[in-house]
């Protein structure tokens, strides 16, 4: 073996032979843990447990034991800011591979992808000696106007059980510990910090819970952070329910919870209420300057002192150390792990596939889509989202780029492969900054022409070209996709309307382009014969939306949310359950989850209100038919059934197409929505072939979450079994019986 170990200051001196227990890789986790354990003082056991930098926390020097490096997460590996600061280190070796944001993941439905996303931004935090990467997120979509919608996946619970768990593994094969966030009830950015969310037992885990248990129990996430606000009127990063109760009890969670940064806010409730890595928090100390700041958080010298002076034990501090070893021993000494790569050929191939698969085609009237190629035809491309570098802004996901291919760039590139030419109009100015944290985009967007002057020269120029592309939608700036702040409403900003208005009258082949995280309203949605729903694609965008819009690639991206007409449609809103109520005497919200488990589709189906474009949609540019659905079984005692799909593509070109299985408990003590997704597939066939898709679920997917008894339960009874290739559109439905 190769083990040698040759540490300085003459500490230790050991061969492969005589490694000590906690060093000796062939030796189980829980022994090497017990054994470092037990050598260290219990100053040393404070000092593992809080940050000593802006993103690190301290090893054991005496013992060999090596500082913790983690970073943001999720899209890329953020680069390198001071020891004690946010402003850049200045380094120039750490630009990094963009990928798609997490919405667009979901949207492919692809679990295969979701794990060549892990594995590919865990080789690129390797590379850079990250141990842990804050990330992935998985608060569920609650409401379109949520700033941080975009780093999660979606609105269904299943759905992002399902895609979470591939990213997790993938990283965690690099020997990077996924950090599972923000555990949990984190569902918009608007007072983060003081809103108390109230919420029943059976919405909590039927909806806001399944992602994170799945990352836990399937995924084996080694960590996970706790949220900014509060539930039951305590902080979710040391929060009794939460923390202990649910995830260490309930789930076994055997990893570290690590505090969101500044999440911290009390010693005592940190001690006994789960918290076991404190980051990030903003103490006297750092703001006066002590002789070490991190001496000053919550779980350093108070934390101390309160052992000295006998008023707490030290049971809570040698678990919270335990779980830190372990997440250390998991990661920074697994010495197998290989140097990871970045920037490589193959994570641009992986950041494009997911782009590929993620987008989504929202309507192809009269078949727009894909572009004609034909040598000397001319192309239009409007809008700032078109040139606007995506990858800088947005709060902790913002990132520094190698490189970032804009749509227009795409969109050329592919256009002047097949002898077509390339127009450009701006049509709006939104935000021209381009800053994070110190890295500048170096884009130059500034534009004093006036909205008539801008409309006026794209329409003109619409009326000469054989197609028109407008790229709008979000952006990442405040109060649209990004962190701490929440979106005004559901309109698209900078009087985009006006713009698509008028070019949707001037020529006929228009393609509107929608950049977000979120859903827009489209109150034009009729004059538009083509949308493309694009997210925030990273380093590969441009290449990513060329593929879709050339057929290059068929999209087959399906919504991982649904887009309602109106902010009104969408069931926080329609009942006023949003952003809460502030209490007379302080600073705290209290968030009422009045819809309960009725989010998204589920709202919109049980009560009947259309959506624009519902959960699940995507449309391809083939056909596909679905035959009858069977079941292998009319009746089950454990809930397993197996269903059977024939899907066809019935068209001329290669697709996917993603088989979504719905369930419907009949008749029920309790109300059930209308439906549920408790099943999907994701198949490419060629054109003219068929294949029958299986499915198969069990109890689990029969199941409500009965809040009395504390227990899943399944009713027997007849249930209806619904597939289609989108929520709204189900082609074939069977009947079983649970007995
Ligand atoms: C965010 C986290 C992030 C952390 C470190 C916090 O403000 O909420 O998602 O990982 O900062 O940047």
């Amino acid at each position: 073996m190769a083990l040698t170990v040759v540490m300085s200051a003459g500490v230790l001196q050991t061969s492969a032979k005589s490694l000590p227990v906690y060093r000796d890789p062939s030796r189980p986790l829980d022994e090497r843990v017990e054994d470092a354990l037990s050598r260290m003082t219990t100053q040393e056991k404070i000092d593992i447990i809080h940050a000593q930098s802006k993103f690190s926390s301290r090893g054991v020097p005496r013992l060999g034991l090596p500082d913790l490096w983690t970073d943001d997460g999720p899209h890329g590996v953020r680069p390198e800011v001071l020891w004690d600061e946010w402003d850049q280190a200045g380094w120039t070796n750490d630009s990094c591979v963009a990928f798609p944001a997490l919405t667009c993941l979901a949207a492919s439905w692809n679990p295969e992808v979701s794990y060549l996303y892990g594995k590919s931004v865990g080789e690129e935090a390797r590379y850079r000696g990250k141990d842990v990467l804050l990330g992935p997120g998985v608060n569920i979509y609650r409401t379109p106007v949520n700033g941080r919608n975009f780093e999660y996946m979606g609105e269904d619970p299943y759905l992002a059980s399902v895609m979470v768990v591939p990213y997790v593994q993938g990283l965690q094969d690099c020997g990077v510990a996924a950090c599972v966030k923000h555990f949990a009830l984190n569902n918009n950015e608007l007072n983060r910090h003081t809103t108390n969310v109230i919420v029943d037992d059976r919405t909590l885990y039927e909806i806001y819970l399944p992602a994170f248990k799945a990352a836990v129990q399937k995924g084996k996430a080694w960590s996970i952070m706790g949220a900014y606000n509060y539930y039951k009127d305590e902080h979710l990063c040391h929060n009794q329910r939460m923390l202990n109760d649910i995830l260490k009890k309930e789930w076994g969670f055997d990893g570290a919870v690590v505090s969101d940064w500044g999440g911290t806010h009390d010693t005592r409730q940190a001690i006994t209420n789960g918290l076991d890595l404190e980051f990030g928090s903003w103490t006297d100390g750092l703001a006066n300057g002590a002789s070490n700041a991190y001496d000053n958080y919550y779980m350093a010298r108070p934390y101390l002192e309160l052992i000295r002076k006998g008023e707490v034990g030290t049971e809570e501090l040698d678990d919270k150390a335990r779980r830190v070893l372990r997440l250390m021993i998991r990661t920074a000494m697994d010495y197998t792990k290989g140097d990871g790569e970045m920037c490589s050929e193959a994570h641009y191939d992986a950041a494009r596939r997911i782009g590929d698969e993620g987008i989504v085609l929202l309507r192809n009237e009269n078949r727009v889509l894909p572009i004609a190629k034909a040598q000397g035809k001319k192309i239009l491309v409007v809008g700032e989202n078109a040139i606007k570098m995506m990858t800088v802004g947005g709060g902790s996901s913002s990132l520094k780029v190698q490189h970032e291919i804009s749509p227009l760039d795409g969109i050329r590139a592919a256009a002047s492969s097949c002898g077509m030419t390339v127009d450009y109009a701006r049509g709006y100015v939104g935000d021209v900054t381009g800053e994070y944290n110190g890295v500048v985009t170096g884009q130059n967007l500034n534009d004093s022409r006036s909205a008539a002057e801008l409309i006026a020269e794209a329409v003109g120029k619409a009326r000469e070209a054989d197609y028109v592309i407008f790229v709008g939608g979000l952006n990442k700036s405040a109060g649209q996709d990004c962190e701490d702040s929440d979106r005004a409403g559901l309109e698209l900003p900078y009087a985009q309307d006006d713009v698509i208005r008028a070019l949707a009258a001037a020529n006929p082949n228009f393609v509107v382009v929608n950049v977000s995280g979120n859903a827009v309203a489209m109150p034009w949605v009729k004059d538009v014969p083509a949308i493309v729903q694009a997210w925030f694609l990273g380093s590969e965008s441009g290449n990513s939306i060329a593929d879709v819009l050339f057929g290059e690639v068929n999209p087959s991206g399906k919504l991982p949310f649904t887009f309602p007409v109106r902010l009104s449609d969408s069931p926080a809103h329609a009942l006023g359950a949003y952003p809460g109520v502030k209490r007379a005497d302080s600073d705290v919200w209290d968030l009422e989850y009045k819809e309960g488990i009725l989010v998204g589709y589920r709202w919109h189906d049980t009560k009947k209100i259309k959506p624009l474009f519902a959960f699940g949609h995507g449309l391809s540019y083939t056909d596909f038919t679905f035959g009858k659905m069977t079941a292998d079984r009319a009746e089950t005692e454990d809930g397993t059934v197996t269903f059977t799909v024939p899907v066809t593509n019935s068209g001329n070109v290669a697709g996917a197409e993603v088989v979504q299985l719905y369930i419907t408990d009949n008749k029920c003590s309790v109300s059930r929505p209308a439906k549920e997704l408790k099943g999907f597939a994701k198949v490419f066939l060629q054109p003219g072939e068929t294949r029958d898709v299986k499915i198969t679920i069990d109890r689990d997917a029969l199941a409500f979450f009965d809040a009395d008894r504390h227990e899943w339960v399944a009713e027997p009874g007849q249930f209806t079994a619904s597939a289609g290739p989108a929520s709204d559109n189900i082609k074939t439905t069977v009947k079983f019986k649970l007995k």
